[in-house]
C-alpha cells in the first residue's frame, strides 16, 4: 500500500516534467515543398537541363534524342500528370526503357521538376 503510494506520487511529479518535453521532430520522409514560384522555376531550369532532350521542351515527347530511341518518350503534355506521380517515376526509372532514374538529384530537386512537369498538362 505504501510502496503504491509513493509510486502515485511519483507518477504525479514525474508526469507534468514529460509532457513539458518539446516535441519530437517528425520522422519519415521529408515534406513534400510546396509549388512556389521559385520552385517552378528551379523545376524548369532542371527539366530543361536533365529532361527536355528526350521529352522535349514541352513535354511532347519530341526532344532531340527522342528520335533515335527504340522506346519513344512518354509525352507528358497530353494529360495533366501528378507532381506524385511524376516525383515516383524519376526517383525509380523505368527499368527496361530509356527512361533512367534521377535519384542522385536531391529530393526537392526531383519535386521542382514534378511540379513543373503538372504544369505542362492541360490545366485543371
Ligand atoms: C534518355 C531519354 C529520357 C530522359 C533524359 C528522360 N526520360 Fe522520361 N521517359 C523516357 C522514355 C523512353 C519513357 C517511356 C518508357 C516506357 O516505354 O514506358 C519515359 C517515361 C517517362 C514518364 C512516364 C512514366 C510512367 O510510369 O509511364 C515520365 C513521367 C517521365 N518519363 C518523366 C521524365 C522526367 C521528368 C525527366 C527528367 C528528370 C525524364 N523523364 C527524362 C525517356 C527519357
Amino acid at each position: 500500500m505504501k510502496t503504491a503510494l509513493l509510486l502515485a506520487a511519483a507518477l504525479a511529479i514525474a508526469a507534468p516534467a514529460a509532457l513539458a518535453a518539446p516535441p519530437s521532430p517528425p520522422a519519415g520522409p521529408a515534406p513534400t515543398p510546396a509549388p512556389t514560384p521559385a520552385l517552378l522555376a528551379r523545376g524548369r531550369a532542371a527539366y530543361e537541363q536533365h529532361c527536355a532532350r528526350c521529352h522535349g521542351p514541352k513535354g511532347e515527347a519530341d526532344g532531340p534524342a527522342a528520335a533515335a530511341l527504340k522506346d519513344k518518350p512518354f509525352n507528358l503534355a497530353k494529360q495533366r500528370l501528378q507532381a506524385a506521380f511524376v516525383f515516383g517515376a524519376i526517383t525509380e526509372g523505368i527499368p527496361g526503357t530509356p527512361m533512367p532514374s534521377f535519384a542522385r538529384l536531391p529530393a526537392e530537386e526531383r519535386w521542382a521538376i514534378a511540379h513543373h512537369v503538372e504544369g505542362l498538362g492541360p490545366p485543371r
